[in-house]
C-alpha cells in the first residue's frame, strides 16, 4: 500500500515538471520525492488517488464468427443465402447464430425472430438485402448487421432492452450488496442510498462494463442491483446494436437498447449501445 503511493506522488511530480517546462520533453528533471507517508497528502491529492475509476486493460479481441447457419434447415426459412432467404414463421432461437451469404435476408411481416436470453448473439451479414417487415421483431442481446441495404418497416422493432450479456473479465459488472443500486454505463452506476459509514465505492451502482468509445459504442449496459439476497429484482443492462450498411438504410421501425426495469425492490439496469454507419440514411 505505501509504496503503490509513492509511486504515484512520483509520477505526479514528474507530469508537474513536464507542464511547467514544455520546451523541453526530453530533459526531464529527477525530482526525489520526499519520504512520504499518508499525513504528507492532502485531502485533494488523497481523491486523485483514490476516487478516480478504475480502467482495467482491454479484453482481447472476440473470436471470428464461425460457419454461417443454413436458412431452411437452422432458421425454418424459405430459399437460400447466396440468393434469397425468406423467414415466414416465428423462431424461438436458443443459442448464438451467424447468418450469412451473398443474397437477400427477409423477414416477413409479423414475424418474430426471437432469441430472448441475456446475451444471445444474432449477426447478419448479406451481401444484398435486409428486410425486417412490419410488426417484426427481433429480440436479442446483440445484433450486429452488416448488408448492401437494410429496410425496417412501420412498427418493426430491434429490441435489445434488458438484454445485456455477462460483463468481460476484470469487471464485477453487477451493483454488489442489497442497496437496489442503479446499472452503468460508460462509467460506474448510481446508488440509492446515502450512508456516511460505507466508503463511495462500497455503495456505487453497477460498473461500467465498456472499453468501447463515445465515437464507437460497443458495450452492454450493467445490471441493476437487488434489495433482497434470495430475490434478484436488478434490471438487466442493455443489449448492443450495431449496423454497417453499404448503402441504404431506411429505418421506420424502432432500435432499443434499453436497461431493464427493475421494479420497486430492483435497481434499474444501465442502456447499452447503439452503432449505426451507413452510406445514406
Ligand atoms: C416462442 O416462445 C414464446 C414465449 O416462450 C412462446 O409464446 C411462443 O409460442 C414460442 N414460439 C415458437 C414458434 O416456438
Ligand atoms: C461479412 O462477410 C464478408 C465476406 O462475405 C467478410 O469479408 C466480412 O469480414 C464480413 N463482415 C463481418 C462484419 O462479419
Ligand atoms: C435489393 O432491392 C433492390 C430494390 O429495393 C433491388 O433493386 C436489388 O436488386 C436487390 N438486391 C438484390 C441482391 O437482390
Ligand atoms: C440497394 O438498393 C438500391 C435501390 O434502392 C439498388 O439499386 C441496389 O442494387 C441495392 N444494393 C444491393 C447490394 O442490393
Ligand atoms: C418508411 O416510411 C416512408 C414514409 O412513410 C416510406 O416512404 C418508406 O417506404 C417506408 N420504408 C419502409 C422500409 O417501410
Ligand atoms: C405505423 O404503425 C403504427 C402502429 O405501429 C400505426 O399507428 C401507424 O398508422 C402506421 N403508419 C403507417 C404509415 O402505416
Ligand atoms: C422491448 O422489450 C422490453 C423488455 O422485454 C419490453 O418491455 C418492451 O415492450 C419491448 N418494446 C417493444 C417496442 O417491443
Amino acid at each position: 500500500m505505501a509504496r503503490f503511493q509513492f509511486c504515484c506522488v512520483f509520477v505526479l511530480v514528474a507530469l508537474a515538471v513536464l507542464a511547467v517546462n514544455p520546451s523541453s520533453s526530453y530533459r526531464f528533471t529527477i525530482v526525489e520525492p520526499k519520504s512520504g507517508s499518508d499525513s504528507d497528502l492532502d485531502s485533494d491529492s488523497e481523491s486523485l488517488l483514490f476516487h478516480q475509476d478504475y480502467s482495467p486493460p482491454a479484453p482481447p479481441p472476440p473470436p471470428p464468427h464461425g460457419p454461417s447457419v443454413s436458412c431452411s434447415e437452422d432458421l425454418g426459412g424459405v430459399g437460400f443465402l447466396d440468393t434469397t432467404c425468406k423467414i415466414v414463421a416465428d423462431l424461438n432461437l436458443t443459442h448464438d447464430v451467424y447468418i450469412a451469404g451473398k443474397g437477400n435476408f427477409i423477414i416477413l411481416p409479423g414475424v418474430r425472430f426471437h432469441c430472448p436470453i441475456p446475451g444471445c448473439s444474432i449477426a447478419i451479414n448479406v451481401s444484398g438485402n435486409f428486410s425486417l417487415g412490419a410488426e417484426s421483431t427481433i429480440v436479442a442481446g446483440t445484433l450486429e448487421l452488416t448488408a448492401g441495404n437494410a429496410s425496417f418497416a412501420n412498427g418493426s422493432a430491434v429490441n435489445t432492452t434488458g438484454l445485456a450479456g455477462s460483463p468481460p473479465p476484470q469487471t464485477s459488472g453487477t451493483p454488489q450488496g442489497i442497496d437496489g443500486a442503479g446499472g452503468g454505463h460508460g462509467g460506474r452506476g448510481a446508488c440509492c442510498l446515502t450512508d456516511t459509514k460505507k466508503l463511495p465505492e462500497d455503495v456505487w451502482g453497477g460498473d461500467a462494463y465498456s472499453w468501447s468509445t463515445l465515437q464507437k459504442p460497443w458495450s452492454y449496459g450493467s445490471k441493476g442491483g437487488s434489495t433482497s439476497r434470495e430475490i434478484d429484482y436488478g434490471g438487466g443492462g442493455g443489449g448492443k446494436v450495431k449496423m454497417d450498411i453499404l448503402q441504404l438504410l431506411d429505418v421506420n421501425g424502432s432500435l432499443l437498447a434499453n436497461g431493464g426495469y427493475g421494479g420497486a425492490k430492483g435497481g434499474g439496469g444501465s442502456g447499452g449501445s447503439i452503432y449505426i454507419k451507413a452510406y445514406k440514411m
